[in-house]
């Protein structure tokens, strides 16, 4: 069964959000299914029962940090999931490497587990630097986790020139960067890792990505704002299994 992550970004008002998570429970199996929604709304999917993680948090404690969402105050809501990592706040709010390695010690010291987004940017690609630079963005963000924590982990690998383009690696592409991801992990620290694929992720190419080996499942930004698509993109992956 693929896991299939949205992550909706700052999409949706309110109105839209109770007509999403109506829509959403009228799905039978949802075990698979994991929001990312708006911080606001965090509480409105957890009480809606649906798997709820968040978009980013901070990599303070919970303290005087106008803004910021303490890693300690989601897990109080019941969050169990984070994204981290996203090119998005690499880019936006300038984080480094170094700072997604906090988060993540964050958040398996409070039993929340972390999605490491990587990614190169066009450039990087043109440059044959794919491998390099995700491979560095993995190594750093673990630095200092026991193997036991490091398995705790789910990749998302999103090259940050697929996201919201309409852009999609071919599937050639995407099975190299997975495989060589996979072999990290397995040469490394002998486990098979979760691997998602995230960017422009549709209905209407989501039957040709299913038939990419070693995908766990997907990272969906956009689409997962639109119900119908979301729902579609779900079915879609549902027949599969
Ligand atoms: P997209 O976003 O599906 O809109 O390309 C993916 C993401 O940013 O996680």
């Amino acid at each position: 069964m693929k896991l299939i992550v949205g992550n909706q970004k700052s999409y949706l008002n309110s109105d839209a959000v109770d007509i999403f998570i109506d829509n959403l429970n009228t799905i039978q199996k949802k075990d698979n299914i994991l929001i990312c929604p708006s911080s606001i709304y965090i509480e409105r999917f957890i009480q809606g029962d649906i798997r709820t993680g968040c978009q980013n948090v901070s990599k303070n404690k919970n303290g005087g940090y106008t803004g910021e969402l303490a890693v300690e105050q989601l897990k109080s809501i019941g969050v169990s999931f984070a994204l981290v990592g996203h090119s998005e706040v690499r880019k936006n709010f300038h984080e480094t490497i170094e700072d997604t390695n906090i988060k993540i010690l964050k958040l398996i010291a409070n039993d929340i587990v972390p999605i490491l987004c990587v990614g190169e940017t066009d450039e990087e690609r043109e440059n044959n630097e794919t491998i390099d630079v995700i491979l560095r963005q993995i190594q750093g963000a673990l630095e200092g986790l026991s193997t036991y924590d490091i398995k705790k982990v789910i990749i998302a690998y999103e090259p940050v020139w697929a996201i919201g383009t309409g852009n999609v690696p071919s599937n050639e592409d995407i099975e190299e960067v997975v495989a060589t991801i996979s072999d990290f992990f397995f040469d490394n620290y002998q486990f098979k890792a979760i691997i998602l694929y995230g960017g422009s992720v549709n209905p209407n190419n989501i039957d040709t990505l299913n038939e990419i080996k070693g995908i766990d499942g997907y990272l969906i930004g956009g689409a997962s704002s639109k119900i119908d698509e979301f729902i579609e993109i779900i079915n879609k992956c549902q027949k599969e299994d």
